[in-house]
């Protein structure tokens, strides 16, 4: 059984990026992201009512981060660690199987930069080494083709195509679901 115990929040940093806990303050910024549909045009998930719930969504990140449960990091350009321009975590920790979901979304005017790459390069090679997970899951919309994209690139595989197995909005919608195995097992 995978036991994680962080005793404070990784941060993490790549050449451009700042990947770091989520503060109240980002309310706003994740907000913004939660109900632009253009970002969330395939993220499958009502969207948020008020600041209020977003605010609540962010105490659950930072009290839950300990046992890597819901780890999610605020991505920030290094020159502006405050301003909140994306999230990239894992989630849905199934410690049995020592496997986590990862997820990720970025404001639209990052998009095609490199950004998620460098985020994810660094959050995979983190659930790998320090978490010690031994597979990483995404689960993606169909016809999210830059998810899709962007998770062959770093080496994830096509594992399954479930029919109809989500329920949203009045529609039962496919999902596609991608693997990564850890490469040092
Ligand atoms: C998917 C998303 C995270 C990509 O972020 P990004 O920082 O723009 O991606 P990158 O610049 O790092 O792109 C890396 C690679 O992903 C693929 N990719 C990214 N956007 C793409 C697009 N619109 N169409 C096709 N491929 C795309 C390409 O292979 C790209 O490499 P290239 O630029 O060398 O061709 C971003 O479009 C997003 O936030 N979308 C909305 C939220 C979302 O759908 N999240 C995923 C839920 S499962």
């Amino acid at each position: 059984m995978l036991t994680l115990n962080f005793t404070k929040f990784p941060t993490l940093e790549t050449e451009r990026l700042i990947l770091r806990e989520h503060a109240l303050y980002d309310a706003e910024a994740l907000y913004a992201m939660r109900i632009n549909e253009t970002v969330m045009k395939y993220i499958d998930r009502e969207r948020p009512e008020d600041l209020m719930e977003i605010k609540t969504f962010i105490t659950t990140f930072n009290d839950g981060f300990e046992n890597g449960d819901n780890l999610a990091w605020v991505i920030a350009l290094k020159e502006n660690p405050g301003n909140m321009i994306g999230s990239i975590g894992y989630w849905r920790t199934d410690f049995a199987n020592h496997r986590a979901e990862i997820g990720y979304m970025l404001h639209p005017d990052y998009w095609r930069k490199g950004i998620i790459s460098e985020a994810l390069k660094k959050t995979i090679n983190f659930g790998f080494e320090d978490m010690n997970l031994h597979t990483i899951k995404a689960n993606i919309n169909v016809d999210n083709d830059a998810s899709r994209q962007i998770l062959i690139k770093h080496g994830f595989v096509k594992e399954a195509h479930f029919k109809q197995d989500y329920y949203f909005r009045g529609q039962f919608l496919d999902s596609e679901i991608y693997g990564l195995l850890n490469p040092n097992h």
